[in-house]
């Protein structure tokens, strides 16, 4: 089994997820951070898997280009996609804003896998947001959001089982 993992991070969570879930994945696995890395011919992989956090309601504009320019050979291939994100119940609005209806009915499965809001290096505006959220959170009693590792192992489990 040959897997490709695509990714975009700004602050380092989506980032520490792929590297996490291609520890799990058997067979041959590459990480590609879309942002940096050169993207290689998709057509000699059995799995294609997109990670990506969703900031002020939608999907990196990275992932959502990728998704875009490669839509062929996306539906040509199983893809799987992980999403870090402060509230898990966003992704699915996030995503079907962010990608056609029929791209989002091929990806299988999705999965939420947490994330990290940490204000000590973000730039002023996220500093901003993410001071806000985690203000708002704290006053209706729910914990900051983290890295969900059994997520990420179910994730795998089932990729690897397709
Ligand atoms: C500017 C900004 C906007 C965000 N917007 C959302 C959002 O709309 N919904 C959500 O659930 N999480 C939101 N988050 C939380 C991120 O999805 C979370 O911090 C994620 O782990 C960041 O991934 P990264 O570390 O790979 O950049 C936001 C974070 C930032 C900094």
């Amino acid at each position: 089994m040959k897997s490709i993992i695509l990714y975009a991070s700004k602050y380092g969570s989506t980032k520490t997820c792929a590297e996490a879930l291609a520890k799990k994945l058997h067979g041959d696995v590459e990480l590609i951070q879309i942002a940096n890395d050169t993207i290689p011919n998709l057509n000699s992989y059995d799995h294609i898997i997109l990670g990506s956090p969703i900031k002020m309601g939608t999907i990196d504009p990275k992932i959502r280009a990728f998704c875009k320019e490669h839509e062929e050979a996306l539906f040509q291939h199983n893809v799987a996609m992980f999403i870090c994100s402060a509230i898990e119940s966003q992704i699915d609005v996030a995503l079907k804003a962010s990608i056609p209806q029929k791209l989002y009915d091929h990806i299988h499965p999705i999965q939420y896998v947490g994330g990290i809001m940490d204000a000590k290096h973000a730039k002023f505006f996220d500093k901003m947001i993410i001071n806000l959220a985690a203000f708002s959170m704290k006053k209706e009693g729910k914990a900051l959001p983290q890295i969900e590792y059994g997520n990420i192992e179910a994730l795998a489990n089932s990729i690897n089982a397709q």
